[in-house]
Parts: C-alpha cells; sequence; structure tokens
C-alpha cells in the first residue's frame, strides 16, 4: 500500500504573532498547487487561531504542540482537545521528546492524551525516539518499543489506523547531526513490525511514521525515499518557507 506522505512544521517556541501569520502566508503560496501531500504547521498555541485564519482555504492543515488529556476543569494553564478542535485544529503533536525530557511527560500522560485526541476528532502525532546514551546501551529497539506500546495502549486497530508516528532520535533533534538513511530505515522497519504485531498488517500498511530531527531541505529527499519513512516532522527547517516547501515537495518527487 502507498500511503500518502505527510510533513509537519513543530514551530516550538520561536515565532512571534506577526512571524507566524507571515511564515505560513508565505508557505500557502510557495505549495500552491502542490498535491499528494498532506502538510501541517503547528505554530505556539497562542498564534492557532491566527495561523488558523490564515490557513483558511488552503491545503496547509494546522496543528498543535500539545495539549492536556482533561477534557474540561480547574487545570490552569492547560488546553484540551476540544479548544484546539474550536481553533481549527486538525492534529496534535503527543509525547514530544521535548515534552518528554524536558517537561517530564511519561508513556501513560502520553496514552491518555493520545486516547482524549481521538476521542475530540484530532488527529495525534506521536513522537518517539531514544537518546544518545540509549542508542549507545543498545537500548534503541527496546525505547522506541516502550513508548510505542505505552502510548497506544488500549488503542483499537481503527484509531491505530489513523494514528501518525513520528520517530525522532533524541539526539537528532535541532543538533544539526541528521540520522543515517540506515539508521532511520532500521527503526522505521522494526516500528513498521511492532504495528503489524500488534493490530495486523493492514492496519500496519496504514499507519505513517514521520522521521524528524535535523531534517533539511537537503537531506529529505534522501530519507523519503526509504520505503517505510513516510513523512517528515520538521523543527528549525520548518521557519523558513522555502525551506519547509521544499521539503514538502521532496514528499512527491
Ligand atoms: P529539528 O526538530 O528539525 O529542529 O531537529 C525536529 C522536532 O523536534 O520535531
Amino acid at each position: 500500500m502507498v500511503r500518502r506522505p505527510f510533513i509537519a512544521g513543530n514551530w516550538k517556541m520561536n515565532t512571534t504573532r506577526s512571524e507566524a501569520v507571515q511564515l505560513v502566508e508565505a508557505l500557502r503560496e510557495a505549495v500552491a498547487g502542490v498535491d499528494g501531500v498532506d502538510m501541517a504547521v503547528c505554530p505556539p498555541s497562542v498564534y492557532l487561531d491566527a495561523v488558523s485564519a490564515a490557513v483558511q482555504g488552503s491545503s496547509v492543515a494546522l496543528g498543535a504542540q500539545n495539549m492536556y488529556h482533561q477534557a474540561k476543569g480547574a487545570y490552569t494553564g492547560e488546553l484540551s482537545a476540544a479548544m484546539l478542535l474550536d481553533v481549527g485544529c486538525r492534529y496534535v503533536i503527543l509525547g514530544h521528546s521535548e515534552r518528554r525530557h524536558v517537561l517530564g511527560e511519561s508513556n501513560e500522560d502520553v496514552c491518555r492524551k493520545v486516547h482524549a485526541a481521538f476521542a475530540a476528532g484530532l488527529t495525534p502525532i506521536v513522537c518517539v525516539g531514544e537518546t544518545l546514551d540509549e542508542r549507545e546501551a543498545n537500548k534503541t529497539t527496546d525505547i522506541v518499543a516502550e513508548q510505542f506500546f505505552g502510548s497506544l495502549a488500549g488503542i483499537d486497530g481503527d484509531q491505530a489506523a489513523q494514528v501518525v508516528i513520528a520517530y525522532e532520535p533524541v539526539w537528532a533533534i535541532g543538533t544539526g547531526v541528521v540520522a543515517t538513511v540506515a539508521q532511520a530505515g532500521e527503526v522505521h522497519a522494526n516500528l513498521r513490525g511492532m504495528m503489524t504485531s500488534r493490530y495486523g498488517a493492514a492496519v500496519a500498511d496504514q499507519i505513517r511514521i514521520q522521521y524528524g530531527g535535523s531534517v533539511t531541505a537537503d537531506n529529505a529527499a534522501e530519507l523519503l525515499a526509504i520505503s517505510d519513512i513516510d513523512g517528515a516532522l520538521v523543527g528549525g527547517a520548518s521557519l523558513k518557507a522555502d525551506s519547509f516547501a521544499k521539503i514538502i515537495r521532496a514528499a512527491v518527487s
């Protein structure tokens, strides 16, 4: 089965309001007419509304960088899935390594969020990936398996077919050190195997697995050429419309 590629930009905590709007307006223009690929931007949450207005009528979808698992209530500072939907989000990044390692999110936390995202009708982009220490200790497969199975506990096959997994080796994020084609290909193939063992081949074949970690306009094409790499989650290179548009084009060329 040929999975439709999906390129998402994670802007993290890096834009002002006017930069966010200008960036997405330039991106809209740069990708006008590009077909055969899903694309999304994930701005800081306070600018979701502004960016949502700016992408109306384009093929650029909107995603959030995080959410809370509760539907509503006394959770100061948090945002619910329904709120994200309300401002036009279709996707939400969950369990990004910065949330796991800087903010202390566990697989159980991520799993609760995945359930809440599906319950509300958002598509989760669930991030997994090992640290450098874990890779050097030959624990990559174990860590990725723990994160994959832990974050998707209780998720059924129909939901799993919709989920997006982002394999992001922590040592490659924001470092300029991209995983080699062999390294990324191996983990992506292992992830496909985990999906098959858990959900069967028909579902596993539908799940898109993005690679993330120092993806640029220069290295995207060779990564995206790998059969189990179905897209990219892009940080730094998504902050410039021209480089992000090149990565999007690389997914369909
Ligand atoms: P990077 O970030 O492309 O800047 O390495 C990727 C990510 O954290 O999603």
